[in-house]
């Protein structure tokens, strides 16, 4: 049977997930979480968020980049070339499976998706790069907790299809 498919993504009350290359916020705690949720798992991602993250190959993550650019595959880094291609190889190693963005992975991954790690930040904030409506998705929260800091209010939730 197929591993399920996780996305986790933080995300502006406008649907906003970056900002020229960069995370539209800068929140410690949601950093926190979303290197000890990937840690240890099969990270599929796209070749610019492979490129800003600095951890990426840190803790045990195993990388899946799409991206046309054969050249970024290396024993630890593996490369496909769309979507259908990362998650076939994603199946194939250990762990879960989490996509991690940016824009397009997430429009093409949100309806196969069996769970949304999701951190809502409940601020309109300026950006280029969008994460897919998924509020009209039948998600059955199963965790939830509120939190703030001195910039921005937010919520983490587990949601379920
Ligand atoms: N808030 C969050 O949780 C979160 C999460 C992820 C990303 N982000 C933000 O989002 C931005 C990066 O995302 P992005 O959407 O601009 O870039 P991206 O998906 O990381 O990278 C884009 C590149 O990946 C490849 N690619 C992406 N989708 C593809 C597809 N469906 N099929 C084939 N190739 C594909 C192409 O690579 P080649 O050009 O090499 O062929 C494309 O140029 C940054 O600002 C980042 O901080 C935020």
């Amino acid at each position: 049977m197929d591993k399920p498919l996780t996305l986790i993504v933080a995300c502006a009350a406008n649907r906003v997930i970056g900002r020229a290359g960069r995370l539209p916020f800068d929140i410690p705690e949601d950093k926190k979480w979303f290197h000890d949720r990937t840690a240890g798992q099969t990270v599929v991602l796209g070749r610019i968020c492979y490129e800003t993250w600095p951890q990426v190959l840190a803790d045990g993550r195993q990388p899946v980049v799409i991206t046309s650019n054969r050249a970024l595959a290396s024993d630890r880094v593996r490369v496909a070339a769309d979507v259908p291609a990362a998650l076939v190889l994603a199946q194939t190693l250990p762990g879960e499976i989490m996509v991690c963005g940016g824009q397009r992975i997430y429009e093409e991954t949100l309806p196969l998706a069996d769970r949304l790690l999701l951190t809502l930040v409940h601020a309109d904030v300026p950006g280029d790069t969008w994460f897919p409506e998924w509020r009209h998705l039948p998600w059955r929260e199963t965790w939830r907790k509120e939190s703030r800091d001195a910039n921005y209010r937010y919520t983490f939730s587990v949601l379920e299809r």
